[in-house]
């Protein structure tokens, strides 16, 4: 089974990871809970053993349908990731809360919709300007402590964000986003996760579908990606383009599009792991399918070149990454 060391957490986890955003109705519409538990049991026999998920994806339903599928699986063998923000109103509503009382409290509620005594690793989503570092960092040495987490670390937080949290705590993960459309972590973050040796698990690596080499520009959308403007008209056509134009390479290689993508995204000395958000078994064996493999240094920059920002003569108007 391949593993990488998650940087200084120590962890050894499959280059790959398995995201379960998707169970998020909000974001991804209705989704099957079978099929959903198929990919993670299929994931572990493909020599996945790292499981990303949040309590926010779906109010809580994401975690509970990962302590299912990950029920029967030997638990010494799972890296398995949660994380903690908001407070959530019964309208549905929420607010950025990571107070000490507040992450004390969602922690026992992760664990209980996990079926787990321990979290491995428990991520801060984003950053809370209203709580002090020092209090937050605090909560979490306290769980670390008890034993229900094992290590944490951030998401969605920039250089200067990471390197401040880690002045109060042993924070050895974090979680960006990064995929070859957007590489613009590579400015600050990734280096900085690299001179510190941060473990470095990207998000969106296929950048929600587009990268996936299904698309041919014709497609519309009537999940949250019907409002992205990277899923919409002359930019979307002239990407997809773009991405079809990797075929030939990918044959080259016995690879999908797909993989020749995800396969060029772990090649980044920085990023230990790519989390890949999955609907079905068929997905994750398609991307367990790149595990071991590799790209020239010359094919690894054509790919880059062919999807990569300045690539595109349609302008991006990026705006809304989630
Ligand atoms: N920390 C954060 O704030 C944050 C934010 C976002 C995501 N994440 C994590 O990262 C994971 C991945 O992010 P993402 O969902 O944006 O991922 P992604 O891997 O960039 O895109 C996933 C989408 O690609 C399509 N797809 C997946 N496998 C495919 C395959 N083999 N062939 C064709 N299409 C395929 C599916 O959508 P369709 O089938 O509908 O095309 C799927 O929903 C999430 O599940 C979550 O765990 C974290």
């Amino acid at each position: 089974m391949e593993r990488v060391t998650l940087g200084e957490s120590g962890f050894q986890v499959s280059p790959v990871a398995f995201g379960t955003w998707q169970l998020s109705p909000r974001f991804w519409g209705k989704q099957s809970r079978e099929d959903a538990i198929a990919a993670m049991q299929l994931a572990y026999d493909r020599g996945i053993n790292f499981f990303d998920t949040a309590e926010a994806y779906g109010d809580g339903e994401a975690e509970k349908v990962l302590g299912e599928g990950i029920r029967d699986l030997p638990r010494q063998d799972l890296v398995i990731v949660t994380k903690v923000f908001n407070h959530f109103n019964p309208d549905g509503s929420r607010y950025p809360d990571l107070s000490p009382g507040h992450i004390a409290a969602r922690c026992d509620l992760s664990l209980g919709r996990l079926g787990l005594e321990t979290i491995d690793l428990y991520l801060l989503h984003m950053y809370d300007p209203l709580t002090p570092l020092a209090d937050i960092a605090g909560a979490l040495e306290r769980l670390r402590e008890q034993g229900k987490i094992r290590a944490y670390g951030v998401s969605n937080h920039n250089a200067e964000q990471c390197r401040a949290q880690r002045r109060f705590g042993q924070y050895a993960v974090v979680q960006p986003p990064y995929s070859l459309i957007d590489p613009a972590g590579e400015t600050d973050l990734l280096p900085y996760c690299q001179a510190e040796n941060l473990g470095v698990m990207i998000y969106s690596p296929m950048h929600k579908g587009l990268l996936t080499g299904k698309y041919t520009g014709t497609e519309s959308f009537d999940d949250f990606r019907g409002n992205h403007p990277d899923f919409h008209g002359e930019r979307f056509r002239d990407l997809c383009a773009r991405v079809q134009s990797l075929k030939p390479m990918a044959d080259g290689y016995g690879l999908t599009i797909y993989q020749l993508v995800l396969t060029a995204t772990l090649m980044h000395p920085a990023i230990h792991a790519a989390i890949c958000g999955i609907k079905t078994p068929d997905q994750i064996a398609e991307a367990a399918g790149v595990l071991g493999k590799t790209l020239s240094r010359e094919d690894y920059f054509a790919v880059r070149n062919a999807v990569g920002p300045g690539s595109s003569k349609v302008a991006d108007t990026r705006g809304s990454r989630k």
